[in-house]
Formats: structure tokens, C-alpha cells, sequence
């Protein structure tokens, strides 16, 4: 069968194997750093409750943040030779994060259920490293350095909120 693009094979020194297993996780996580912020935006227009105006605008914060975090990831993944996804359907069968409830929860439910967001991310992220020290892949690991590091401040801000 004629080859599909007449450009010569990605040439960039990381292997066809682990340039579609770096994509793979980064997938992963783009669904994940997506689905969070479709939560954290539900979450802003919803939230009530005595702490409606910080919660509000913390929120804010955060979804603008996960907002501007999918295109580098996005864009890591096209570098590596592959399609980034770009839909619900996608986004749900990769991301390991439950959609948003239907019903909006309490306040502090809602604080719950965005650090245990951010901590799965961080764990899918941290999953990631092992493969990209094998290959070399060190702007796919500044990267998700720069996300671990978000992901991991901002739900100790959210579990500090939680504590008594
Ligand atoms: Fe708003």
C-alpha cells in the first residue's frame, strides 16, 4: 500500500514504539487536564454557599490554568508524529476522571472532588517519567514537570481548605 504522506518518516531520535507509548500517556492526559477543567468551569458557575466569592474566583483561577495547559500538551503529542485528541467521546474513554456530577454538590464537596482531580493527574503524570527517561524525551518531561508541579501545589491548596 502507497504511503499515506509523501514527508519522510519522523526523524527526531526517539523510536516509533516509544514515540506512539509517550502520545499514548500524554493522551491520557490531556483528556484528564480537560475533563478537570470542564469541572472546575461547572464548578465556578455553580458553587454556593458562605464561601461563594472565593470559591468563585479560585475556581476562576484554576480552569483558566487547566485552560492553557491542553495546548502544549496537545501540542507535545503532534511533535511526537501522532493525532491529539479532541473530543468528548475521546476525552471520556481515555481520562480516568469522572465527569462532574449532574447535580451540583455542597461547596466543600466541590473543594473534595477538584483535589482528588488534581491528584489523579499528578499520578497519571508521574506514571509517564519512567518511559520518557528510556527514550530521552526531555521537553515531553519538562513539561510534565511543569504540570506535576501545578497539579500537586494546587491540591494541597484545595486539601488545606478541607482541613479543620
Ligand atoms: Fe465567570
Amino acid at each position: 500500500m502507497a504511503k499515506k504522506s509523501a514527508a519522510p518518516t519522523l526523524g527526531i531520535g526517539i523510536s516509533e514504539k516509544d514515540r506512539a507509548a509517550i502520545a499514548a500517556g500524554l493522551s491520557k492526559l490531556l483528556a484528564e487536564t480537560y475533563t478537570l477543567y470542564l469541572t472546575t468551569h461547572n464548578f465556578h458557575w455553580n458553587v454556593t454557599g458562605p464561601m461563594f466569592n472565593s470559591l468563585h474566583a479560585m475556581f476562576m483561577a484554576q480552569y483558566t490554568e487547566l485552560w492553557n495547559a491542553v495546548d502544549p500538551i496537545a501540542e507535545r503529542i503532534r511533535s511526537l508524529g501522532h493525532a491529539a485528541p479532541g473530543s468528548y467521546a475521546q476525552f471520556a474513554k481515555l481520562s480516568g476522571l469522572p465527569d462532574a456530577p449532574a447535580e451540583p454538590p455542597k461547596a466543600m464537596k466541590m473543594v473534595e472532588l477538584l483535589m482528588l482531580g488534581h491528584e489523579a493527574i499528578a499520578r497519571t503524570a508521574r506514571s509517564i517519567f519512567p518511559l520518557l527517561d528510556k527514550a530521552g524525551d526531555e521537553p515531553s518531561a519538562d513539561l510534565l514537570t511543569q504540570r506535576l508541579t501545578v497539579h500537586e501545589q494546587t491540591a494541597w491548596m484545595l486539601r488545606s481548605l478541607l482541613e479543620e
